[in-house]
């Protein structure tokens, strides 16, 4: 299973989840933050303050990334360092130094605590935020960077952050204003990176999931209608249909009037794209409610929707271990919304890794990455324009609301004295960038 020549062999990370250094450079505070600083938020009460210390050390990280042979690289601009992005400038030379692609994320999470405090994603103002910030960062690094995303993950933002709290900024309210700014900023961002980054492919990286009713039964194939359309469709047909899809708008009546939405955005936001990012995981299984169940779901559909477990192998994080989703998800993405060059822009899996003798023996996680580039690769066969692939993560990192408890990374991080340790899986990763396939 041989890629193309000129696929782009990738490793993913994000600002706060690796950065640390919260208050230098001029750094402001962010959501994450605050969030992080109320109790209870964070597994053991952990923070970003320190993450793997990649500011300090990002020199000796880019040289872990060139030994592995990654020809690109998928960071996030912190736009609470907007006043100063010098770290981000060193960092884009150093990887065109060694060969590695930039591919730089706008947004992964992590807004700036000043933006929220005057209405966050609630407020159509931050989305104009977000387009002057694209073009401060576009002026900054556009004549290195490879390729933008704007928006990482828009659903997380809304629905986690937004809808159910679980994120920062930790609110309870309805999401879909956060989810149409979002998408609004992105369609502003676009022109904005065009001009300042002339050349450049610019695109956007979003959680598809394949969505699986777990019977054929009509009200259970309804439901899974129904969480495809909160986690796939909102986005996907405002961005490549310009619109949002009915049958959406009529289920979330009672949510929202969709009041938010003004003549013109819809045009905004199908600004064209060169490319479509997507972050796979893990499929999906749904099924109708018997009776209206609240299980803090983040999916607002009045209960009627219940999630059940995935049979088979799970993550550490309890996520259901299933290749074919990632298969059906290429598919359907060039499908309904192609054609367009697709990346897998982030794909991987946590387990309990620990080193031992100065290795890690991290076999699961192979069995994973190398069922999931297979995965990858039936796709591509079957037509995908799939250009190319980034493992989450390159290091392990601070998961959001699960702290450091949870290890993503092809390299194992020491959170005591920052020591790397390349675990098998990352020599494996090196071996297959080296062969060009499985
Ligand atoms: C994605 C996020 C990424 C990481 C992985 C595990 O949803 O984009 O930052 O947390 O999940």
């Amino acid at each position: 299973m041989i890629f193309p020549r000129d696929f782009w062999w990738g490793a993913a990370t994000a600002a706060y989840q690796i950065e640390g250094a919260v208050a230098e450079g001029g750094r402001v505070p962010s959501i994450w933050d605050t969030f992080a600083a109320q109790p209870g938020r964070i597994d053991n009460g952990d923070t970003g303050a320190r993450a793997t210390d990649h500011y300090h050390r990002f020199a000796d990280d880019v040289e872990l990334m060139a030994s592995l042979g990654l020809s690109a690289y998928r960071f996030s601009v912190a736009w609470p360092r907007a006043a100063n992005l010098d770290f981000y400038d060193r960092l884009v030379d150093a990887l065109l130094a060694r060969g590695i692609r930039p591919v730089a994320t706008l947004y992964h999470w992590d807004l700036p605590q000043w933006v929220e405090e005057g209405g966050g994603w609630t407020n159509r103002d931050t989305a104009y935020r977000f387009a002057d910030h694209a073009a401060v960062v576009g002026a900054k690094l556009g004549d290195r960077v490879a390729m933008w995303h704007t928006l990482n993950e828009p659903w997380c933002s809304a629905f986690l952050g937004y809808g159910i709290g679980v994120h920062a900024p930790g609110r309870r309210a309805d999401p879909f204003p956060a989810v149409h700014h979002l998408l609004l900023a992105h369609g502003l961002a676009v022109p904005a990176l065009r001009s300042a980054s002339p050349g450049s492919a610019v695109g956007i990286a979003l959680n598809a999931g394949t969505v699986r009713p777990v019977t054929d039964a009509p009200a259970d194939v309804d439901a899974a209608r129904r969480i495809d359309g909160l986690l796939n469709r909102i986005f996907f047909d405002p961005l490549f249909r310009g619109a949002y899809p009915a049958d959406v708008v009529t289920d979330t009546e009672a949510v929202t009037d969709w009041g938010f939405v003004r003549d013109g955005d819809l045009a905004t936001i199908s600004a064209p794209l060169d490319a479509v990012g997507v972050n796979y995981y893990q499929p999906d299984l749904v099924g109708a409610a018997a009776a209206p169940v609240d299980d803090g779901s983040p999916y607002p559909t009045g209960g009627r929707v219940v999630h059940h477990p995935v049979p088979g192998p799970v993550t550490d994080m309890g996520w259901a271990i299933d290749p074919t989703g990632l298969r059906d998800m290429l598919l359907r993405v060039t499908r309904d919304y192609g054609p367009i060059p697709v990346y897998v822009t982030e794909n991987g899996a946590a387990f309990a890794d620990t080193v031992v003798d100065g290795a890690v023996h991290d076999a699961a996680r192979i069995d994973y990455l190398r069922g999931h580039l297979a995965a990858a690769h039936e796709a591509l066969s079957a037509g995908v324009d799939l250009r190319g692939y980034f493992a989450w993560s390159l290091l392990d990192n601070f998961e959001w609301a699960f702290g450091y408890g949870k290890r993503f990374g092809l390299v194992h991080v020491d959170y005591a004295t920052f020591t790397r340790t390349p675990k098998d899986s990352a020599l494996w990763y090196r071996d297959v960038i080296a062969r060009g396939g499985l």
